[in-house]
Protein backbone atom coordinates (compact mmCIF):
# COMPACT_ATOMS: atom_id res chain seq x y z
CA UNK A 1 0.00 0.00 0.00
CA UNK A 2 2.93 2.35 0.73
CA UNK A 3 4.61 1.73 -3.08
CA UNK A 4 1.22 2.14 -4.79
CA UNK A 5 0.20 5.84 -2.38
CA UNK A 6 4.10 6.45 -3.55
CA UNK A 7 3.11 5.82 -7.01
CA UNK A 8 -0.08 7.46 -6.98
CA UNK A 9 2.03 10.51 -6.09
CA UNK A 10 4.26 10.05 -9.06
CA UNK A 11 1.59 9.31 -12.28
CA UNK A 12 -1.51 10.58 -10.30
CA UNK A 13 -4.30 8.59 -8.55
CA UNK A 14 -6.59 7.89 -11.74
CA UNK A 15 -3.05 6.10 -13.42
CA UNK A 16 -2.80 3.44 -10.97
CA UNK A 17 -4.42 0.51 -10.67
CA UNK A 18 -4.22 -2.20 -8.18
CA UNK A 19 -7.27 -3.77 -8.48
CA UNK A 20 -7.01 -7.63 -9.26
CA UNK A 21 -9.67 -7.70 -11.68
CA UNK A 22 -8.97 -5.32 -13.64
CA UNK A 23 -4.94 -5.88 -13.52
CA UNK A 24 -5.43 -9.15 -15.48
CA UNK A 25 -5.44 -7.73 -18.98
CA UNK A 26 -1.97 -7.05 -17.87
CA UNK A 27 -0.93 -10.68 -16.78
CA UNK A 28 -0.59 -12.02 -19.84
CA UNK A 29 0.12 -11.64 -23.75
CA UNK A 30 -0.62 -13.24 -26.78
CA UNK A 31 1.39 -16.62 -25.42
CA UNK A 32 -0.71 -19.15 -23.23
CA UNK A 33 -1.87 -17.38 -19.89
CA UNK A 34 -2.29 -20.85 -18.61
CA UNK A 35 1.51 -21.77 -19.20
CA UNK A 36 3.16 -18.37 -18.88
CA UNK A 37 0.32 -15.36 -17.33
CA UNK A 38 1.51 -13.99 -14.34
CA UNK A 39 0.25 -11.00 -11.97
CA UNK A 40 1.80 -7.60 -11.44
CA UNK A 41 1.45 -6.03 -8.00
CA UNK A 42 0.62 -3.10 -9.79
CA UNK A 43 -0.21 -1.29 -13.00
CA UNK A 44 0.34 2.42 -14.09
CA UNK A 45 -0.50 4.03 -16.90
CA UNK A 46 2.02 6.89 -17.01
CA UNK A 47 1.70 10.25 -19.03
CA UNK A 48 5.46 11.22 -19.60
CA UNK A 49 8.96 9.62 -19.66
CA UNK A 50 9.32 12.32 -16.66
CA UNK A 51 7.00 9.96 -14.48
CA UNK A 52 8.66 7.28 -15.75
CA UNK A 53 12.06 8.06 -14.65
CA UNK A 54 11.02 8.79 -11.61
CA UNK A 55 9.19 5.64 -10.70
CA UNK A 56 12.03 3.54 -12.26
CA UNK A 57 14.08 5.20 -9.83
CA UNK A 58 11.53 4.39 -6.94
CA UNK A 59 11.83 0.97 -8.05
CA UNK A 60 15.66 0.61 -7.81
CA UNK A 61 16.16 1.98 -4.11
CA UNK A 62 13.24 -0.92 -3.42
CA UNK A 63 14.47 -3.24 -5.71
CA UNK A 64 10.95 -3.97 -7.16
CA UNK A 65 10.95 -5.30 -10.47
CA UNK A 66 9.57 -3.05 -13.57
CA UNK A 67 7.98 -4.67 -16.87
CA UNK A 68 7.55 -2.39 -19.38
CA UNK A 69 4.41 -3.19 -21.75
CA UNK A 70 3.14 -2.40 -25.40
CA UNK A 71 -0.27 -3.32 -26.34
CA UNK A 72 0.47 -6.71 -24.67
CA UNK A 73 0.08 -8.42 -28.38
CA UNK A 74 3.76 -10.34 -28.34
CA UNK A 75 3.96 -13.85 -29.06
CA UNK A 76 7.00 -14.73 -26.30
CA UNK A 77 5.91 -13.52 -23.15
CA UNK A 78 7.88 -10.23 -23.19
CA UNK A 79 5.54 -7.89 -21.46
CA UNK A 80 4.33 -10.59 -19.27
CA UNK A 81 5.48 -9.38 -15.27
CA UNK A 82 6.72 -12.78 -14.25
CA UNK A 83 8.65 -11.11 -11.22
CA UNK A 84 5.39 -9.37 -10.33
CA UNK A 85 5.97 -5.60 -9.53
CA UNK A 86 5.44 -2.66 -11.32
CA UNK A 87 3.82 -2.79 -14.47
CA UNK A 88 4.38 0.11 -16.94
CA UNK A 89 1.87 0.21 -19.54
CA UNK A 90 2.39 3.21 -22.53
CA UNK A 91 -1.07 3.04 -23.70
CA UNK A 92 -1.59 6.44 -22.53
CA UNK A 93 1.31 7.75 -24.25
CA UNK A 94 0.09 7.46 -27.97
CA UNK A 95 0.62 11.24 -29.30
CA UNK A 96 1.85 12.13 -33.25
CA UNK A 97 4.07 14.40 -31.77
CA UNK A 98 5.38 16.07 -35.02
CA UNK A 99 5.30 15.27 -38.82
CA UNK A 100 8.36 16.60 -40.13
CA UNK A 101 8.27 16.68 -43.66
CA UNK A 102 12.28 18.23 -44.84
CA UNK A 103 13.70 15.76 -42.87
CA UNK A 104 10.97 12.75 -44.22
CA UNK A 105 10.55 12.00 -40.32
CA UNK A 106 7.41 11.52 -37.87
CA UNK A 107 8.00 11.85 -33.90
CA UNK A 108 5.51 9.98 -32.12
CA UNK A 109 4.84 8.39 -28.18
CA UNK A 110 5.53 4.42 -27.78
CA UNK A 111 2.15 3.95 -27.44
CA UNK A 112 0.60 4.66 -30.42
CA UNK A 113 -0.93 2.29 -32.15
CA UNK A 114 0.95 0.97 -35.35
CA UNK A 115 -1.67 1.19 -37.49
CA UNK A 116 -2.76 4.78 -36.79
CA UNK A 117 0.87 5.80 -37.33
CA UNK A 118 1.07 4.80 -40.62
CA UNK A 119 -2.97 6.16 -41.12
CA UNK A 120 -1.71 9.47 -40.13
CA UNK A 121 1.33 9.67 -42.41
CA UNK A 122 -0.16 8.22 -45.40
CA UNK A 123 -3.01 10.86 -45.58
CA UNK A 124 0.09 13.20 -46.35
CA UNK A 125 1.55 10.88 -49.00
CA UNK A 126 4.02 9.24 -46.38
CA UNK A 127 4.64 5.78 -46.21
CA UNK A 128 5.98 3.94 -42.54
CA UNK A 129 6.71 0.65 -44.18
CA UNK A 130 6.57 -1.44 -40.94
CA UNK A 131 3.87 -3.89 -41.14
CA UNK A 132 3.24 -5.96 -38.30
CA UNK A 133 0.19 -8.52 -39.00
CA UNK A 134 -1.21 -6.95 -35.36
CA UNK A 135 -0.48 -3.73 -36.79
CA UNK A 136 -4.14 -2.58 -36.14
CA UNK A 137 -3.74 -3.66 -32.07
CA UNK A 138 -0.09 -3.49 -31.21
CA UNK A 139 2.05 -0.21 -30.61
CA UNK A 140 5.36 1.10 -32.12
CA UNK A 141 7.17 0.94 -28.94
CA UNK A 142 6.38 -2.30 -28.84
CA UNK A 143 7.67 -3.23 -32.52
CA UNK A 144 10.80 -1.21 -31.63
CA UNK A 145 11.42 -3.53 -28.40
CA UNK A 146 10.96 -6.77 -30.37
CA UNK A 147 12.41 -5.31 -33.73
CA UNK A 148 8.95 -6.55 -35.47
CA UNK A 149 8.94 -7.84 -38.90
CA UNK A 150 6.06 -8.50 -40.70
CA UNK A 151 4.47 -8.69 -44.04
CA UNK A 152 6.66 -6.35 -46.17
CA UNK A 153 10.26 -7.44 -44.90
CA UNK A 154 11.52 -8.74 -48.40
CA UNK A 155 11.28 -5.37 -49.63
CA UNK A 156 11.60 -2.90 -46.93
CA UNK A 157 13.96 -4.78 -43.67
CA UNK A 158 12.16 -4.47 -40.61
CA UNK A 159 11.02 -2.01 -37.87
CA UNK A 160 14.49 -0.84 -36.70
CA UNK A 161 15.27 0.22 -39.92
CA UNK A 162 13.23 2.92 -39.60
CA UNK A 163 13.94 4.11 -36.03
CA UNK A 164 16.49 7.00 -36.60
CA UNK A 165 16.03 8.14 -32.96
CA UNK A 166 14.50 6.95 -29.50
CA UNK A 167 13.93 8.35 -26.11
CA UNK A 168 14.45 5.84 -23.45
CA UNK A 169 13.82 5.93 -19.85
CA UNK A 170 17.43 3.60 -18.61
CA UNK A 171 16.99 0.89 -16.13
CA UNK A 172 18.33 3.18 -13.72
CA UNK A 173 16.30 5.59 -14.44
CA UNK A 174 17.42 8.43 -16.17
CA UNK A 175 16.20 9.93 -19.46
CA UNK A 176 18.47 9.73 -22.77
CA UNK A 177 18.23 10.55 -26.74
CA UNK A 178 19.63 8.11 -28.94
CA UNK A 179 20.08 9.19 -32.39
CA UNK A 180 17.67 11.94 -33.63
CA UNK A 181 17.25 12.84 -37.58
CA UNK A 182 20.54 11.74 -38.79
CA UNK A 183 20.56 9.43 -41.60
CA UNK A 184 23.61 8.39 -40.57
CA UNK A 185 25.68 8.55 -37.58
CA UNK A 186 28.63 6.47 -36.02
CA UNK A 187 30.01 8.65 -33.32
CA UNK A 188 30.50 6.12 -31.62
CA UNK A 189 28.62 2.99 -30.11
CA UNK A 190 25.38 2.60 -32.09
CA UNK A 191 23.64 2.04 -28.78
CA UNK A 192 19.56 3.04 -30.61
CA UNK A 193 20.66 0.21 -32.42
CA UNK A 194 21.40 -2.17 -29.08
CA UNK A 195 18.32 -1.18 -27.53
CA UNK A 196 15.63 -2.20 -30.76
CA UNK A 197 14.98 -5.77 -30.12
CA UNK A 198 16.21 -5.53 -26.75
CA UNK A 199 12.95 -6.62 -25.36
CA UNK A 200 12.39 -4.21 -22.82
CA UNK A 201 15.41 -5.07 -20.65
CA UNK A 202 17.55 -2.45 -20.81
CA UNK A 203 14.71 0.69 -20.58
CA UNK A 204 11.83 1.66 -21.72
CA UNK A 205 11.27 3.14 -24.81
CA UNK A 206 9.22 6.68 -24.63
CA UNK A 207 9.54 8.03 -27.97
CA UNK A 208 10.59 7.28 -31.64
CA UNK A 209 11.72 9.63 -34.20
CA UNK A 210 11.15 7.28 -37.47
CA UNK A 211 12.03 7.77 -40.81
CA UNK A 212 8.96 7.80 -43.91
CA UNK A 213 9.72 7.24 -47.62
CA UNK A 214 7.33 8.18 -50.54
CA UNK A 215 3.35 6.66 -50.18
CA UNK A 216 4.50 3.88 -53.24
CA UNK A 217 1.87 4.88 -55.99
CA UNK A 218 0.74 1.38 -57.11
CA UNK A 219 0.49 -2.05 -55.91
CA UNK A 220 -0.72 -5.38 -57.12
CA UNK A 221 -0.49 -8.54 -55.26
CA UNK A 222 -0.69 -12.44 -56.68
CA UNK A 223 -2.70 -15.49 -54.86
CA UNK A 224 -0.73 -18.22 -56.03
CA UNK A 225 -1.87 -21.95 -55.68
CA UNK A 226 -0.66 -24.69 -55.25
CA UNK A 227 -0.68 -28.42 -54.87
CA UNK A 228 0.84 -28.84 -51.84
CA UNK A 229 3.41 -26.66 -49.47
CA UNK A 230 6.81 -28.00 -50.72
CA UNK A 231 5.91 -26.50 -54.06
CA UNK A 232 4.83 -23.26 -53.04
CA UNK A 233 7.98 -22.91 -50.80
CA UNK A 234 10.45 -24.42 -53.15
CA UNK A 235 9.50 -20.97 -55.38
CA UNK A 236 10.62 -18.44 -52.73
CA UNK A 237 14.28 -18.68 -53.37
CA UNK A 238 13.88 -19.26 -56.88
CA UNK A 239 11.91 -15.85 -56.72
CA UNK A 240 14.25 -13.83 -55.21
CA UNK A 241 16.86 -15.09 -57.11
CA UNK A 242 15.65 -13.52 -59.90
CA UNK A 243 17.24 -10.16 -58.91
CA UNK A 244 13.26 -9.06 -58.45
CA UNK A 245 12.44 -6.95 -55.36
CA UNK A 246 8.89 -8.44 -54.32
CA UNK A 247 7.36 -6.21 -51.26
CA UNK A 248 6.27 -9.34 -49.21
CA UNK A 249 6.29 -13.13 -50.71
CA UNK A 250 4.18 -15.03 -47.75
CA UNK A 251 3.25 -18.41 -47.30
CA UNK A 252 0.06 -20.31 -46.23
CA UNK A 253 -0.45 -23.77 -45.52
CA UNK A 254 -3.87 -25.57 -46.51
CA UNK A 255 -4.57 -25.94 -42.99
CA UNK A 256 -3.95 -22.14 -41.78
CA UNK A 257 -5.81 -21.15 -45.17
CA UNK A 258 -8.92 -22.99 -44.09
CA UNK A 259 -8.69 -22.58 -40.52
CA UNK A 260 -8.65 -18.77 -41.45
CA UNK A 261 -11.31 -18.58 -43.44
CA UNK A 262 -13.41 -21.11 -41.21
CA UNK A 263 -12.61 -17.97 -38.15
CA UNK A 264 -13.17 -14.84 -40.68
CA UNK A 265 -16.28 -16.59 -42.50
CA UNK A 266 -14.83 -15.75 -45.44
CA UNK A 267 -13.64 -17.66 -48.68
CA UNK A 268 -10.63 -17.34 -50.97
CA UNK A 269 -10.62 -19.33 -54.54
CA UNK A 270 -9.13 -22.21 -53.88
CA UNK A 271 -9.45 -22.64 -50.42
CA UNK A 272 -8.79 -26.54 -50.35
CA UNK A 273 -5.71 -25.73 -52.50
CA UNK A 274 -2.04 -27.03 -50.72
CA UNK A 275 -0.66 -24.30 -49.69
CA UNK A 276 -0.46 -21.01 -51.67
CA UNK A 277 1.78 -17.51 -51.88
CA UNK A 278 0.59 -14.51 -52.07
CA UNK A 279 3.10 -12.10 -53.63
CA UNK A 280 3.23 -7.84 -53.44
CA UNK A 281 4.75 -5.98 -55.45
CA UNK A 282 4.78 -1.68 -54.93
CA UNK A 283 6.17 0.92 -56.13
CA UNK A 284 5.50 4.15 -58.41
CA UNK A 285 5.65 2.55 -61.94
CA UNK A 286 2.57 0.59 -62.55
CA UNK A 287 3.62 -0.81 -66.14
CA UNK A 288 7.23 -2.25 -63.72
CA UNK A 289 5.17 -3.63 -61.64
CA UNK A 290 2.87 -5.34 -64.88
CA UNK A 291 5.99 -6.57 -66.05
CA UNK A 292 7.67 -7.89 -62.88
CA UNK A 293 4.39 -9.25 -61.53
CA UNK A 294 4.21 -11.10 -65.21
CA UNK A 295 7.47 -12.48 -64.97
CA UNK A 296 6.64 -13.94 -61.43
CA UNK A 297 3.62 -15.53 -62.64
CA UNK A 298 5.08 -17.37 -65.53
CA UNK A 299 7.93 -18.76 -63.00
CA UNK A 300 5.10 -20.26 -60.90
CA UNK A 301 3.61 -21.61 -63.66
CA UNK A 302 6.63 -22.81 -65.03
CA UNK A 303 7.24 -24.28 -61.42
CA UNK A 304 3.59 -26.30 -61.11
CA UNK A 305 1.84 -23.68 -59.74
CA UNK A 306 -2.40 -25.11 -60.20
CA UNK A 307 -3.55 -21.37 -60.73
CA UNK A 308 -1.85 -17.59 -60.61
CA UNK A 309 -4.50 -15.11 -59.44
CA UNK A 310 -3.76 -11.66 -59.82
CA UNK A 311 -5.54 -8.91 -57.71
CA UNK A 312 -5.25 -5.29 -58.08
CA UNK A 313 -8.62 -4.58 -56.97
CA UNK A 314 -7.74 -2.60 -53.53
CA UNK A 315 -10.67 -4.71 -51.60
CA UNK A 316 -9.61 -7.91 -52.96
CA UNK A 317 -6.10 -7.40 -52.31
CA UNK A 318 -7.33 -6.47 -48.34
CA UNK A 319 -9.69 -9.40 -47.63
CA UNK A 320 -6.87 -11.70 -49.07
CA UNK A 321 -4.64 -10.13 -46.31
CA UNK A 322 -7.02 -10.21 -44.06
CA UNK A 323 -6.91 -13.80 -43.60
CA UNK A 324 -3.33 -13.83 -43.52
CA UNK A 325 -3.44 -11.54 -40.80
CA UNK A 326 -5.42 -13.27 -38.50
CA UNK A 327 -4.07 -16.72 -39.00
CA UNK A 328 -2.66 -16.46 -35.70
CA UNK A 329 -6.10 -15.67 -33.96
CA UNK A 330 -7.58 -18.00 -35.94
CA UNK A 331 -5.14 -21.03 -34.51
CA UNK A 332 -5.64 -19.38 -31.04
CA UNK A 333 -9.24 -19.71 -30.91
CA UNK A 334 -9.45 -23.03 -32.52
CA UNK A 335 -6.20 -24.95 -31.70
CA UNK A 336 -5.88 -23.00 -28.06
CA UNK A 337 -3.06 -25.91 -26.81
CA UNK A 338 -0.54 -24.71 -29.26
CA UNK A 339 3.12 -23.60 -29.87
CA UNK A 340 3.53 -20.56 -32.37
CA UNK A 341 7.27 -20.61 -33.91
CA UNK A 342 9.09 -18.25 -35.48
CA UNK A 343 11.69 -19.79 -36.97
CA UNK A 344 14.54 -17.94 -39.48
CA UNK A 345 17.05 -19.31 -41.64
CA UNK A 346 18.61 -18.01 -45.09
CA UNK A 347 16.42 -17.42 -47.65
CA UNK A 348 18.48 -20.25 -49.79
CA UNK A 349 17.21 -22.79 -47.28
CA UNK A 350 14.12 -22.64 -46.63
CA UNK A 351 12.63 -24.89 -48.99
CA UNK A 352 14.72 -27.49 -46.35
CA UNK A 353 12.33 -26.65 -43.46
CA UNK A 354 9.23 -28.28 -45.16
CA UNK A 355 9.88 -31.57 -44.89
CA UNK A 356 11.56 -31.42 -41.67
CA UNK A 357 8.37 -29.87 -40.70
CA UNK A 358 6.43 -33.08 -41.86
CA UNK A 359 8.65 -35.43 -40.42
CA UNK A 360 8.51 -34.18 -36.92
CA UNK A 361 4.68 -33.81 -37.04
CA UNK A 362 4.86 -37.36 -37.70
CA UNK A 363 7.40 -38.54 -34.90
CA UNK A 364 5.90 -36.09 -32.61
CA UNK A 365 1.91 -37.20 -33.65
CA UNK A 366 0.57 -33.35 -33.75
CA UNK A 367 0.09 -31.46 -36.82
CA UNK A 368 2.73 -28.42 -37.67
CA UNK A 369 0.62 -25.94 -39.99
CA UNK A 370 2.83 -23.65 -41.31
CA UNK A 371 2.50 -20.00 -42.84
CA UNK A 372 4.78 -16.90 -42.55
CA UNK A 373 7.14 -14.55 -44.41
CA UNK A 374 8.52 -17.30 -46.84
CA UNK A 375 10.50 -14.41 -48.59
CA UNK A 376 12.20 -13.62 -44.98
CA UNK A 377 13.40 -16.87 -44.75
CA UNK A 378 10.69 -16.83 -41.64
CA UNK A 379 8.11 -19.38 -40.60
CA UNK A 380 5.53 -19.71 -38.07
CA UNK A 381 5.22 -23.39 -37.56
CA UNK A 382 2.76 -23.95 -35.23
CA UNK A 383 2.57 -26.95 -32.91
CA UNK A 384 -0.58 -28.10 -31.99
CA UNK A 385 -1.70 -31.12 -29.76
CA UNK A 386 -3.87 -33.51 -30.80
CA UNK A 387 -7.51 -34.06 -29.17
CA UNK A 388 -6.24 -37.54 -28.28
CA UNK A 389 -2.96 -36.27 -26.35
CA UNK A 390 -3.10 -36.32 -22.60
CA UNK A 391 -1.87 -32.36 -21.77
CA UNK A 392 0.96 -34.28 -19.88
CA UNK A 393 2.56 -36.13 -23.15
CA UNK A 394 1.65 -32.80 -25.11
CA UNK A 395 4.53 -30.73 -22.94
CA UNK A 396 6.86 -33.65 -22.94
CA UNK A 397 6.35 -34.15 -26.55
CA UNK A 398 5.83 -30.20 -27.17
CA UNK A 399 9.67 -29.61 -25.61
CA UNK A 400 11.45 -32.55 -27.50
CA UNK A 401 10.18 -31.38 -31.21
CA UNK A 402 10.97 -27.77 -30.66
CA UNK A 403 14.82 -29.02 -29.37
CA UNK A 404 14.49 -31.04 -32.29
CA UNK A 405 13.21 -28.00 -34.75
CA UNK A 406 15.88 -25.60 -33.26
CA UNK A 407 18.59 -28.29 -33.86
CA UNK A 408 17.75 -28.49 -37.33
CA UNK A 409 16.94 -24.78 -37.76
CA UNK A 410 20.54 -23.94 -36.45
CA UNK A 411 22.29 -26.57 -38.65
CA UNK A 412 20.64 -24.69 -41.38
CA UNK A 413 22.23 -21.92 -40.56
CA UNK A 414 19.18 -20.13 -38.84
CA UNK A 415 17.95 -18.71 -35.45
CA UNK A 416 14.78 -19.56 -32.88
CA UNK A 417 13.37 -16.42 -33.50
CA UNK A 418 12.85 -13.77 -36.54
CA UNK A 419 10.79 -11.51 -35.34
CA UNK A 420 9.05 -12.18 -31.97
CA UNK A 421 11.54 -12.18 -29.67
CA UNK A 422 13.07 -14.94 -26.93
CA UNK A 423 11.06 -13.40 -23.82
CA UNK A 424 9.69 -16.31 -21.45
CA UNK A 425 8.63 -18.54 -24.32
CA UNK A 426 12.60 -19.40 -25.74
CA UNK A 427 14.57 -18.56 -22.98
CA UNK A 428 15.66 -22.02 -22.10
CA UNK A 429 16.58 -22.70 -25.98
CA UNK A 430 18.91 -19.29 -26.43
CA UNK A 431 21.84 -21.21 -24.90
CA UNK A 432 21.20 -23.71 -27.63
CA UNK A 433 21.22 -21.10 -30.22
CA UNK A 434 24.05 -18.60 -29.94
CA UNK A 435 27.48 -18.77 -28.99
CA UNK A 436 28.26 -19.05 -25.18
CA UNK A 437 30.57 -16.20 -25.77
CA UNK A 438 28.33 -13.85 -27.37
CA UNK A 439 25.35 -14.62 -24.59
CA UNK A 440 28.15 -13.68 -22.10
CA UNK A 441 28.64 -10.51 -23.92
CA UNK A 442 24.65 -10.11 -23.79
CA UNK A 443 24.81 -10.81 -19.97
CA UNK A 444 27.90 -8.08 -19.48
CA UNK A 445 25.75 -5.37 -20.93
CA UNK A 446 22.41 -6.17 -19.43
CA UNK A 447 24.73 -6.23 -15.63
CA UNK A 448 26.21 -2.50 -17.24
CA UNK A 449 23.04 -1.05 -17.54
CA UNK A 450 20.84 -2.78 -15.05
CA UNK A 451 22.93 -3.15 -12.13
CA UNK A 452 19.76 -4.06 -9.89
CA UNK A 453 18.58 -5.92 -12.69
CA UNK A 454 15.28 -4.70 -12.16
CA UNK A 455 14.04 -4.12 -15.93
CA UNK A 456 11.98 -6.97 -17.52
CA UNK A 457 14.01 -9.24 -15.16
CA UNK A 458 13.89 -13.08 -16.41
CA UNK A 459 13.42 -12.13 -20.23
CA UNK A 460 15.93 -13.60 -22.87
CA UNK A 461 18.28 -15.24 -19.95
CA UNK A 462 18.09 -15.02 -16.40
CA UNK A 463 20.94 -13.07 -14.60
CA UNK A 464 22.30 -14.77 -11.53
C1 LIG B 1 2.17 -13.39 -38.24
C2 LIG B 1 2.54 -13.16 -36.82
C3 LIG B 1 2.19 -14.33 -35.98
O1 LIG B 1 3.04 -13.35 -39.10
O2 LIG B 1 3.88 -12.83 -36.69
O3 LIG B 1 0.99 -13.64 -38.50
ZN1 LIG C 1 4.93 -12.98 -38.49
Amino acid sequence: MELVKELQRIVGEGAVIFNEEKMEAYSHDETDAALYGSMPAVVILPSTAEEIAAVVKLANREGIPITPRGAGSGLSGGAIPLKGGICISLERMNRLLEIDRANMVVVVEAGMVTNDLAQAVQAEGLFFAGYPMSLQTCFIGGNIAENAGGGKAVKYGVTGRYILGIELVTPTGDIVNLGGKLLKDVSAYDLKSLIIGSEGTLGIITKATIRLIGNPLAKSDLLVIFKNAKDAIDLVPLILSQGLTPTSIEFMDALSVITTCKYLNESLPYENAGAMLLIELDGNDADQIERDLVKIGKLCEAQGALEVYVAEDKNNIERIWNVRRNIAEAFKVFCPVQSIEDIVVPIANIPKIIPELEALGKKYRMQIPCYGHAGDGNLHATLVKAPETSQEEWLCAEEACLEELYRITGALGGKISGEHGIGLKRKKFLKDIIDPIELEMMKAIKRALDPANIMNPGKIFDMP
